[in-house]
């Protein structure tokens, strides 16, 4: 019965050794170091509720185990010190020199007593760089919200009343098809076509006066080329007070294109167009920003389409409960993925959407 007492101890010894050892070789900071201790060393560690076992032995077994059992006591505490110090000296060296994270920083020692050197140089830095997109609508809210305009928002996801109907769009007109507009299974909703209905989402809270922009997405069913992609960005205005007139939209436009193109002798110029929730409807024209004579990108003309305006159709004052005698407004529409294009000179609408970073990197 002793001699089997004896013999589980001596193998538990050793598992014990074992155990220890290893912690011991895997605390690589001061922290798992002391995890050790406290673990094995400590009073009521392991190793002392190991030794306090030896009472039970009998006296003969007593002298054989307990001088085996005091050795390992012994060393086990040696070596607990001799890698405190040595981790202490590691941790100094570390800490004497700056710290650049991909040379130095050792996430498997996850060494945290490291110093760290603001000025040191990170490797493969990469700074990221705001969508042309991004770029050009914060200017423009800005120049806008210089002026007196508030920022509006509206669903990509619309109902057909406010992308058609309400825009006094009639039910047989040609845009409604389903070869321009991508209608969903959903009875009257489509993604929207253009960014005019959140002319009818600000018109329709009734507060007046309102002067607000919002740019965004629109859609349409539309094979993709250079110049056109199924999905787009525009840029809405609106402002509906007490004698607005077309004066108003052109004097609010021209501030807006010389500020964009930073040039003051920019200069637009107004054609008839037509649009069902304006009346007068017009197309803008600005005098090409790139050249004297004519050249490619304003088809030799020298002109640039760049918006679609008028003044707001009473039947949309209407539609939206608002009194077409007393108010009256404006509103216009920039084909923004057009003026993005224009400004950084990019000829492939594919690259704008492409997500590619090499490209994007470059504005
Ligand atoms: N929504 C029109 C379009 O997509 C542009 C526009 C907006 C025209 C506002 C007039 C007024 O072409």
């Amino acid at each position: 019965m002793a001699e089997s007492t004896l013999s589980i101890l001596l193998a538990d010894l050793q598992k014990l050794q074992t155990d220890f050892n290893q912690a011991l070789l895997q605390a690589e900071h001061e922290l798992a170091l002391e995890q050790v201790r406290v673990k094995f060393l400590s009073r009521q560690g392991l190793i002392p509720e190991f030794v306090k076992q030896i009472k039970n032995l009998a006296p003969e077994d007593k002298i054989k185990f307990g001088p085996q059992l005091q050795a390992f006591r012994q060393t086990s505490e040696q070596a607990y010190l001799a890698r405190k110090d040595l981790l202490t000296i590691q941790a100094t060296q570390i800490n004497s020199q700056p710290v650049s994270f991909k040379n130095n920083f050792n996430h498997k020692t996850n060494n945290l007593n490291f110093k760290l050197d603001p000025t040191g140089e990170l490797p493969n830095q990469q700074f990221g760089s705001l969508h042309p997109y991004t770029q050009v609508i914060e200017k423009l809210e800005n120049i806008f919200i210089s002026m007196g305009f508030r920022i509006a928002e509206g669903p990509e996801l619309e109902t057909e009343f406010n992308n058609f109907t309400a825009l006094n769009i009639p039910d047989d007109h040609p845009a409604r098809d389903s070869q321009d507009t991508f209608w969903l299974r959903l009875p009257q909703q489509l993604m929207r076509t253009q960014t005019s209905p959140v002319q009818i989402r600000e018109l329709s809270k009734q507060e007046l006066p309102v002067a607000v922009i919002a740019a965004g997405r629109a859609y349409r069913n539309e094979a993709t080329d250079a110049s056109h992609d199924f999905v787009f960005m525009q840029l809405e205005g609106l402002l509906v007070d007490k004698n607005i007139s077309v004066a108003n939209l052109l004097g609010t436009l021209k501030i807006c294109l010389r500020a964009i193109f930073e040039r003051d002798d920019l200069e637009i110029r107004v054609r008839p167009g037509f649009f069902p929730f304006v009346e007068p409807g017009l197309e803008i024209d600005m005098l090409c920003p790139f050249c004297t004579v004519g050249c490619s990108v304003c088809k030799r003309t020298r002109w640039v389409e760049i918006v679609g305006a008028g003044l707001v159709h009473p039947n949309v004052l209407k539609a939206c409960g608002i009194d077409a005698q007393e108010y009256s407004g404006f509103a216009f529409g920039f084909g923004l993925t057009r003026l993005v294009m224009l400004k950084y000179g990019i000829n492939d609408i594919r690259l704008l959407h492409s997500g590619k970073l090499d490209f994007l990197e470059q504005f």
